[in-house]
């Protein structure tokens, strides 16, 4: 059987600069992928290559033994791939619900175009939209408010309501960019929930993040990148007494003498 993941020497060049440089990695069925490193790493990039939002310069990625790189990113979405935004992207002004609602236009069969031409269909396709969200935000605990406005909503709750929003397509595979940053413990233990609960439903994760303790606790398998290029992989407590790791990235703080 093939892996869930597999990237192929990937690279990204801007202009003068490398982004993301030759990084090859796979992701097994059945786990959490961890991808951390400093600022400027080329962490987001990686998720940018993956979902063909930014085409790649060479190499190529693979789910489920199947080629993805070179597709629209509606056609990634629809091949099984879900995911988040580093920097939250909801409309404060929409509900909760309506902001879930749109995570299933992605792959909707029918357009605002079409839409226009076809009402009936359309109200159809809003109803099945509208059904769908309201059984994720049951799934994930946050039904009850899914009249409130966006932005009466505490941040974390926003940030987690993106992950009910990227669970619209159900997809096989979450890519997270960051869905810690900016979370109060409480807010990073219930996200940590969430993951975990659809993790064992059987949608696999692909995150980046910088809060040690949610990855330390998650991740089957840690990928490090710095200045573009994979300098470390491995299972947590490997990477945590890494000592390219530490330099580059972690520092001493988070060695795993005394603290498994
Ligand atoms: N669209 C872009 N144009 C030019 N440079 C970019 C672009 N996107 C990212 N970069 C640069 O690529 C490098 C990697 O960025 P990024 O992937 O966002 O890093 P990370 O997510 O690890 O913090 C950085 O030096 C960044 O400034
Ligand atoms: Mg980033």
């Amino acid at each position: 059987m093939s892996s869930l993941l597999q990237v192929s020497n990937i690279t990204k060049r801007f202009q003068g600069l490398v982004a993301v440089n030759d990084l090859s990695l796979t992701m097994e069925h059945r786990t959490i992928h961890a991808l951390i490193g400093p600022n400027g790493a080329g962490k987001t990039t990686t998720i940018n290559l993956i979902t063909g939002v930014t085409p790649l310069t060479s190499g190529e990625v693979q789910l489920d033994g199947k080629t993805i790189s070179g597709l629209p990113t509606f056609q990634v979405a629809r091949s099984g791939i879900g995911r988040t935004f580093q920097n939250i992207k909801v409309f404060p002004s929409m509900t909760l619900l309506e902001n879930v609602m749109v995570g299933g236009h992605e792959i909707a069969p029918m357009g605002i175009l079409k839409g226009l031409f076809n009402m009936r269909g359309a109200q159809k396709e809003e109803k099945l939209l509208k059904d769908k969200a309201e059984q994720i935000l049951d799934y994930i605990g946050m039904y009850k408010w899914k009249d409130e406005l966006m932005e009466n909503l505490p941040y974390g709750r926003q940030k987690i309501s993106e992950l009910a929003r990227a669970l619209m397509t159900g997809p096989k595979l979450i890519l997270l960019d960051e869905p810690a940053a900016g979370l109060n413990p409480s807010e990073r233990s219930e996200l940590v929930k969430v993951i975990m609960k659809v993790y064992e439903d059987g949608t696999d994760f692909f995150l980046i993040e910088h809060n040690m303790d949610v990855i330390m606790k998650i991740s089957s398998k840690i990928t490090v990148l710095n200045f573009g290029s994979k300098i470390a992989e491995g299972t947590p407590k490997e990477i945590q007494n890494n000592d390219e790791v530490i330099k580059a990235y972690l520092g001493r703080k988070y060695q795993a003498q005394g603290r498994n």
